[in-house]
């Protein structure tokens, strides 16, 4: 493990070098999120707090960390022609991201449920619509803004012609390829070709690896990752951090501590500065030590994308953390 004084040097060295440009192509989603004391057990109701509409998709969650870390952010996908469409597209406007590959079309918008408990922990539900029409043929008719990138991220949100299609456009191009194996999906072998590097946490790497595998065994973890072929790999493990496996050396980087009210798209914002930092040239786990920060920060305010912190904010946490 790093120590923490290294990990805050290595974050602000990253931060600082942001700037290359990033692609992301997927999903879209009003967030449709409610707050209640703990989560219901099935077939349990509990109460309660109002309902809010906040702007998400672990797509858009990944390209606004991007934008507002920096780097020079384009997103694919689909909005509907209704009120939560101008909602998102407003909220990827105001961070800066690039939206001239977002189509309006006349499903709704992607939408989910979301209900947070007093710990911050969550439960989401997703309903895709308008994402399911980003398709292989749209993406190949955006091609340009994926080989214009340095780097292209996906998830799983997305329809799998449209995720295989856009990764191999971008592995064609010699751009870097970055896969969320999230939400949990059967996923072709074709695909998992096309990917340079590979985010999971342990419930998405046992899947994909189809066994439980103990994390706290080294070796063992190093064998899963090789056994599925990759060679960068990052293992979210929430409360613990982040562990990263880069040409079978393994980094573990902790977390920062702040008071947590809410963990949605902690994991997206983790991912989007990953490939910030990794589109401007740093290491995955130089990039994993920005990740920590910025994923840290991202819980301790409501909802995904509206709990995101600007650069700025993001430097001067970073400089406390050194005084
Ligand atoms: O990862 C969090 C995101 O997942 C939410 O914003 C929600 O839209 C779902 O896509």
């Amino acid at each position: 493990m790093k120590n923490s004084k290294d990990i805050v040097a290595t974050a602000q060295k990253v931060l600082s070098s942001i700037g290359a440009p990033v692609t992301v192509m997927g999903s879209i989603n009003a967030d449709l999120t409610v707050e209640t004391e703990r989560l219901p057990r099935p077939g349990e109701t509990v109460i309660g707090g109002p309902v809010v509409t906040l702007p998400g998709g672990k797509s858009a969650n990944q390209a606004v960390t991007c934008s507002l870390l920096g780097a020079k952010t384009k997103l694919i996908g689909a909005l509907g022609n209704d009120s939560h469409g101008d909602l998102l597209l407003d909220s990827l406007n105001k961070a800066g991201v690039d939206t001239a590959g977002i189509r309006r079309c006349e499903e709704p918008s992607g939408s989910t449920m979301i209900t947070v408990d007093a710990a911050g922990e969550n439960t989401i539900v997703y309903s895709a619509g308008a994402n399911a029409l980003v398709n292989a043929d749209f993406v190949r008719e955006e091609s340009q803004i994926i080989t214009s990138a340095k780097i292209l991220g996906l998830c799983l949100e997305a329809p799998l012609d449209a995720v295989e299609e856009a990764a191999r456009i971008a592995r064609d191009a010699g751009v870097q390829v970055v896969l969320n194996f999230s939400p949990i999906t059967q996923v072709p072998e074709s695909l998992l070709k096309l990917v340079d590097v590979l985010i999971v946490n342990q419930h998405e790497l046992a899947v994909l690896g189809g066994r439980e595998i103990d994390v706290t065994n080294l070796d063992e973890l190093r064998k899963a990752v090789a056994d599925l072929g990759f060679e960068q790999v990052v293992l979210t493990l929430g409360g613990s951090g982040s562990l990263v496996l880069d040409s079978g050396e393994v980094t573990r980087i902790p977390i920062f501590e702040v008071d947590t009210v809410d963990t949605t798209g902690a994991g997206d914002s983790f991912m989007g500065s990953l490939l910030s930092a990794l589109a401007a040239g740093c290491s995955l786990s130089e990039g994993a030590c920005l990740a920590a920060a910025v994923s840290s920060l991202a819980t301790v305010r409501m909802g995904a994308q509206s709990s995101y912190w600007s650069a700025r904010e993001v430097r001067d946490f970073l400089s406390q953390q050194t005084r």
